[in-house]
Order: structure tokens, then C-alpha cells, then sequence
């Protein structure tokens, strides 16, 4: 049931060492304020005046009140410590996520990640805070309490050492159940969450379908299933708390009777038989306690151990290479390049070619025959399973080598425009540009339009929640950022097109075509209007590289290229 993952957070056994000195120390004042309450206690009985015990009195005080600052002593400190470890995982998972890139996202899921890094976190810490304690508190203040009980009567330290067992016992069947349920629990969480941003991004299609009521349906039956398992695992939750304090008070009763029983018969005197009575309670508190924050940290161990696999996980190898900036007689070489996205699914079987300084490289193919797959790998976004890449000449593993992304401009199908004024968004990449660069870039990809149109020109605020812009002009900010950046000498598109009607594709073709000179562009497309423009071609068939060669070569023969000509101008896009 101990955590061992706990043991690999930095500072833990100092802390450790602490919180064993603290409870320690508590378990003495524990017994002072038990044995000079008895004491006054007993005096008066006796008959003794209460001044003559205010002496007792003001020692109970005192211990009391060392008691209680040494809690808040205590509690301060881990605060501290889980506010701390918390935030150093918070930060660690979130390098870890823009390290790893869209692939980590893709696969646990945006709403996943959001609630893990958010709420998740913050489980993590209330966890951090509860559990060491409780431990340490379970193992250290018992032993004392008894040691001091066997002392005073063995009796009832016989008594208090039985069932302390049975409760334990009792307490580990309990805890399976509920850990079996916290998971459940927070596996639907975890679907719950991805549900709901994904219905959220998708909401446009639902409604243009007529489905948006039907989904949100969908949505009310996934949070009806977490809150249904929320409610199981609350039941254990109060059940075992029941069971448990059925149990310990049934314990202290049955103490409290064979003490009584023994002072009627004059076997015992007054002042042990009170200080066991008393002290029995505190002895059944750190389990209790324990009991019962258990099921409130189980969410929060299991989003620890979630967030330690994430930050775990192996990254991909950052290869070391010195890149200057890509020129005319650079060459990308690509040997035995595949990469699988898993063991059933398609990937790319192993493919090699060879690209030169300036080219204009198109990659086409059928939809599902893996240009963004090879996009992706190109681009440092997915990490292949084999293969060799030689930049100038120097040999990496993988293409996420900040020295080769920092050479990039990566156009995809719809660019993301971030939620700021129009000019901070040309000027993304480079924010130090000046009003004349910023001019150029507009008017170079033709965006003149849009800001004469717009009210407060470049300064208007555009992305989510603000002035939507079509996909057209989302394309061209793209490419303006791209050609405001002029050390950045590799392109890489996605069809930038695709989703654009023919008429605002071939305009923007026409403003596209001089910004990609004097680059490595690697477009990937399905349309073959480009072809013609391009100086190199590969062309994807079902995760395979069948051809290669310029137009005019490719053009020749009666291969995959003319095939896929012929099946398009068959289709009905007229490109
Ligand atoms: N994240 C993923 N997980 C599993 N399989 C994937 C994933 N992404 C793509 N695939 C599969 O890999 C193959 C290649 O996909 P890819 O997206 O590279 O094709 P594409 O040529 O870009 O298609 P399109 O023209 O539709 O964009 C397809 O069979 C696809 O189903
Ligand atoms: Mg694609």
C-alpha cells in the first residue's frame, strides 16, 4: 500500500527524517497532556482543592498548547514541501509536453492533458501533503502511546496491541476496493474530459449536421457516468470511515471495561486506569486519520504516478549538430527513413532520397498515403522508428534538433492564429520587426485588403473569441510570418490549399510561388497544379515511396505519377 514512487521526489527523506522527529515529539506531549490531566483529574477527585492542583492544570495547558503549535508547525511545513514538488512536476510536464510536441497531445488527448496539468496537479499536492504525514504519524505515535500502556498495565496493552492488527487487515481489504474504484473513477475523468474538448472543437460540424443536441446528450451521459463512479467511491469511502470508527470505539469500550471492572475490584488504582482510558483514543487517531485521507489522496496518487510516466518517458534524443544557415549547395539526405504508428496501423515503409540546396520538393499522393506522416518526420514532429538523415553532411538521428527546427517555417492546412492584434501575429516570429518589414510581408502575400477593411487595421484583434478571419487570409498571415523571417530557408507545407476554393488557391499561388525562391520548400499536396512548379517529386502510395524524379522525368514514364494524374482528372476535382 506504501506509495514507492513517493521515495523518488527530491527531499523526501530529509523530510522524512523530520516529520519522524515531529510525530516523536508529539507523541511525548500527547502523553504529558494525558498524564497531567490524570493527574489533576485524580487529585480532585481525591479531594485535593483546586488550587493545589492548578500546577497540573498549567502543565496540561502548556503541553496543549506545544500540541497544537507543533501541528501548525507541522502543517506549514508540508505545505511548503508539496507546494513545491507540485510545481516543480507542474513545470517538468509542461516541458515535457512542448518537448514531446503534438505527438504526446495527439495521443493522451487535449482535455486529458489540460485537467492533468490543472486540476490534476493540484491533487498531486494535496496528496503530497496528506499522505507522508499520515504515514509517518500511523507508525510513530501508536508505538509510543502502547510502549507507555504495557508500561502502565500490560492488560490493556495486550488489548490495544490485538486489534490494532484487525484493523489494519480490516483497513487493507477496504483500501483494494476503493483503489479499484479511484481507478475506475479516474479513468472516466480522463474520457470525460477528452469528451468534452472534443465535442467543444467539433461544435461547428455538430451543429451545421443537426447533432449538437443529440451530442450534448452524449456529453450529460459521460459526466453522469463519472459522476456515478465518483458516488461509488464515495459509498466505500463512508462505509469503511463507518466500519472503522464502529471498530475503534467498540475497542475503546471494551478497554474502558476491563478497566473499570479491575478498579471495582480494587486490582487497579485510579491514575493508569484514567491515562490508558484517555490515551486510547489518540492511540486509534493515526489510523483513523489515515483511513480516511486515504480515499481522498487515492485520485491524487493516481494522477502522480500519471504525470511521473509522462515525464518519464524517453524523449527523443536530441542529436548535437552545428547547422549554418541553409544555403544553395546544402543537401538533406534521407537513408531507409520509416517510421509505424503502431504495430497494425499504416506508417511509412522505409524510404530514401536525396534533396539539394533550393529545391522545391512537392510530395503527393492519395489522402492516407503519408505526406503528413513524412511532413511530420521531416519536420521533427514524430521521431522514426529507423532510417538516417545527413544534414549538410552530418549525420542525426532524428529531425527534432533545435539547430534544424530553428530553420523552419512549417505552413500547415489551417495555421493557427493566436488570440492577439494582426500585427503581433505576422510579427509571431519575429516580434523585434519594424512597421516598414511589417508593410512589406503585407503587402507581398496581399493582405492590404484586409487591413484597409478592417477597423483598426493591424492593431485589430484577431483569433479565438475575437475577429474570425477566413481560411484564405489565415493562409496568407502564415506566409507573411514565414517571409518576415528571412533566415529561415526551409519551408514546409501541408496543404496550405486544401481547404481553399480554386480561385483564392491560384491567386494565392501566384504570391506564394516568389517567396518559396531561394528556400527548401517541401509541399506536400494532393493537388497536381503544383507539380509543374516543382523542381523534385515524390510521390506516396499507401505509406510507400514508389516514385521519384522531376515533372518532365516522372511525366515520361507510365508509372504511379501518371496513374494518380489519371485518377484525378477521373475524380471529380478538376485539378
Ligand atoms: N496519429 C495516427 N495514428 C495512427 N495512424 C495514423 C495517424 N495519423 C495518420 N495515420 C495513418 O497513417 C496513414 C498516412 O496518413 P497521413 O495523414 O500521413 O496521410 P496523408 O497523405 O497526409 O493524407 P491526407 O491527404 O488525407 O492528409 C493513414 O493510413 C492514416 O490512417
Ligand atoms: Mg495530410
Amino acid at each position: 500500500m506504501v506509495d514507492r514512487l513517493l521515495f523518488t521526489i527530491p527531499g523526501v527523506r530529509s523530510m522524512m527524517k523530520k516529520l519522524v522527529g515531529l510525530h516523536i515529539l508529539q507523541a511525548f506531549l500527547i502523553i504529558g497532556q494525558t498524564l497531567t490531566l490524570s493527574a489533576a483529574l485524580v487529585g480532585l477527585w481525591m479531594g485535593d482543592s483546586l488550587t493545589s492542583q492548578a500546577k497540573w492544570l498549567l502543565l496540561f495547558v502548556c503541553f496543549f498548547l506545544a500540541r497544537h503549535g507543533e501541528n501548525w508547525f507541522l502543517s506549514g511545513l508540508l505545505d511548503r514541501f508539496a507546494r513545491g514538488n507540485a510545481k516543480r512536476l507542474r513545470t517538468q510536464l509542461l516541458k515535457k509536453t512542448f518537448a514531446q510536441g503534438p505527438q504526446l497531445v495527439q495521443r493522451e488527448g487535449t482535455g486529458n492533458m489540460v485537467t492533468l496539468t490543472l486540476d490534476g496537479v493540484v491533487q498531486v499536492e494535496d496528496y503530497f501533503k496528506l499522505v507522508l504525514n499520515k504515514m509517518v504519524n500511523m507508525m510513530v505515535v501508536p508505538v509510543i502511546i502502547l510502549a507507555l500502556a504495557f508500561y502502565l498495565d500490560w492488560l490493556s496493552g495486550v488489548i490495544m496491541l490485538v486489534v490494532y492488527p484487525l484493523i489494519v487487515l480490516f483497513m487493507i481489504v477496504l483500501g483494494y476496493a476503493a483503489k479499484a474504484q479511484a481507478d475506475r473513477q479516474f479513468a472516466t475523468f480522463q474520457r470525460l474530459s477528452n469528451h468534452f474538448i472534443d465535442s467543444l472543437r467539433g461544435i461547428a460540424t455538430l451543429k451545421y449536421f443537426g447533432l449538437s443536441k443529440a451530442y450534448s446528450k452524449s456529453v450529460y451521459r459521460s459526466s453522469e457516468d463519472f459522476r456515478k463512479s465518483t458516488m461509488a467511491t464515495l459509498r466505500i469511502a463512508m462505509t469503511s470511515t463507518f466500519a472503522l470508527d464502529f471498530f475503534t470505539t467498540l475497542s475503546i469500550a471494551i478497554l474502558a471495561v476491563t478497566l473499570g471492572v479491575r478498579l471495582i475490584d480494587g486490582q487497579m488504582t485510579l491514575y493508569p486506569a484514567l491515562v490508558i482510558l484517555v490515551l486510547a483514543p489518540e492511540y486509534f487517531l493515526p489510523i483513523r486519520n489515515f483511513a480516511n485521507d486515504y480515499h481522498a489522496t487515492l485520485n491524487g496518487k493516481n494522477s502522480f504516478h500519471k504525470v511521473v510516466s509522462l515525464i518519464k518517458e524517453e524523449s527523443a534524443p536530441q542529436a548535437t549538430v552545428d547547422l549554418h544557415p541553409w544555403a544553395k549547395d546544402d543537401q538533406l539526405q534521407v537513408k531507409d527513413l520509416a517510421f509505424s504508428y503502431g504495430e497494425q496501423t499504416a506508417g511509412l515503409a522505409p524510404l530514401s532520397f536525396s534533396l539539394n540546396g533550393y529545391q522545391k520538393v512537392g510530395i503527393i499522393g492519395m489522402s492516407g498515403s503519408g505526406k503528413t506522416t513524412l511532413i511530420n518526420l521531416l519536420s521533427g514532429f514524430l521521431t522514426p522508428a529507423s532510417g538516417t538523415v545527413s544534414l549538410q553532411g552530418q549525420a542525426v538521428t532524428t529531425l527534432t534538433d533545435p539547430a534544424w527546427q530553428r530553420q523552419l517555417t512549417y505552413i500547415p492546412q489551417s495555421p493557427y492564429l493566436f488570440s492577439a492584434t494582426l500585427r503581433e501575429n505576422i510579427a509571431f516570429y519575429h516580434p523585434t520587426a519594424s512597421d516598414e518589414e511589417i508593410a512589406a510581408a503585407v503587402k507581398v502575400v496581399g493582405l492590404e485588403k484586409l487591413v484597409a477593411e478592417l477597423p483598426q487595421g493591424l492593431d485589430t484583434e484577431i483569433g479565438a473569441g475575437k475577429r474570425a478571419l477566413s481560411g484564405g487570409q489565415a493562409q496568407r498571415i502564415a506566409l507573411a510570418r514565414a517571409f518576415l523571417d528571412p533566415d529561415r530557408r526551409v519551408m514546409i507545407f501541408d496543404e496550405p490549399t486544401a481547404h481553399l476554393d480554386l480561385e483564392t488557391e491560384l491567386e494565392l499561388k501566384e504570391k506564394m510561388l516568389p517567396l518559396m525562391k531561394d528556400h527548401l520548400v517541401l509541399f506536400a499536396t494532393h493537388r497536381l497544379h503544383w507539380m509543374k512548379q516543382m523542381d523534385y517529386i515524390l510521390v506516396l502510395e499507401h505509406g510507400k515511396l514508389v516514385e521519384q524524379g522531376t515533372y518532365a522525368e516522372l511525366a515520361a514514364q507510365d508509372g504511379a505519377f501518371t496513374r494518380l494524374v489519371k485518377q484525378m482528372q477521373g475524380g471529380t476535382t478538376n485539378d
